[in-house]
């Protein structure tokens, strides 16, 4: 469903992803992992068309949308739970949702909205409170609602637990694992690594930009050095060692 080819993108002199590569088919959750600055939000924003790509290539069910911009790959079925959720703070929930699905006609967004209403009813008790009066909690349903509002078959989440209770960790996790029973194909972003594996089907790991490690969440897990090495504070030299070595394989 989405194909992600030598995806690479650069901030002036910062290479913030470099040639990544991973693949994530429907009904499937793929997990992308680092630590702080591994190139996981750029990796998102770049797949989604917010961020320019230098290089690599980004295929949506088929569809090279590679050249295309974010509402054009909404259009195809792509959205995003961006990281910090970006809710319009100022809006009604109800409002918020009918943004996410601009792209949409009237009777499709309705249905649309119904639908993330229903998927949490939390929501639908407070449709016309003002987001940014809202819990964390809840306005992370609202921002997965809102995405949900395109009815994406690629569905892109960066930090879905950050700043919540373990309740609604565990709420939220609950829906993405229905979300992907229902066929789509799921990039969670997560710091919360434990939780991340734990409903995952496949994990890739981010070091400095670079794909260091990929593979079923069984794998990562029975790798004993994984913690320390890619997602534990004291592991950047590790971390360089590692792309350094991979560099040197590539380039040999
Ligand atoms: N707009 C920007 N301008 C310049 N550099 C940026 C920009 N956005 C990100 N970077 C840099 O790109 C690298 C990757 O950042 P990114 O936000 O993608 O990492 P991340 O894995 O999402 O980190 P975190 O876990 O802290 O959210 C970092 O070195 C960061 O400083
Ligand atoms: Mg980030």
């Amino acid at each position: 469903m989405l194909e992600i080819e030598d995806l690479t993108c650069t901030y002036g002199s910062v290479v913030a992803a470099s040639q990544v590569c991973l693949s994530v088919k429907a009904g499937e959750i793929l997990a992308l992992v680092g630590s702080n600055g591994a190139g996981k939000t750029s990796t998102i924003m770049a797949t989604m068309g917010h961020v320019r790509i230098t290089g690599g290539s980004i295929m949506l069910d088929g569809v090279d949308v590679t050249r295309l911009g974010p509402r054009h790959r909404a259009r195809l079925g792509m959205a995003v739970v961006p990281e910090g959720r970006r809710l319009f703070a100022d809006m009604t929930v109800d409002e918020n949702l009918t943004v996410g699905g601009y792209t949409r006609t009237k009777p499709a967004a309705r249905q649309a909205r119904e639908r993330a209403y229903a998927l949490f009813p939390r929501l639908a008790e407070r449709r016309r409170q003002i987001a940014g009066s809202m819990s964390g909690g809840e306005q992370q349903m609202l921002a997965i609602g809102r995405a949900l509002m395109v009815s994406p078959k690629v569905l892109l989440i960066d930090e879905l637990s950050l700043g919540l209770m373990p309740k609604i960790i565990d709420l939220c996790m609950e829906t993405i694992v229905r979300l992907k029973r229902e066929g789509i194909a799921i990039v969670l972003v997560e710091q919360n690594t434990d939780r991340a594996l734990e409903v995952a089907d496949a994990v890739v790991v981010l070091a400095s930009g670079r794909v260091v490690k990929a593979g079923t969440p069984e794998m990562i897990r029975a790798d004993d050095t994984f913690f320390q090495t890619y997602i534990g504070l004291d592991g950047g030299q590790a971390v360089r060692n590692q792309v350094e070595a991979n560099v040197e394989q590539r380039s040999s």
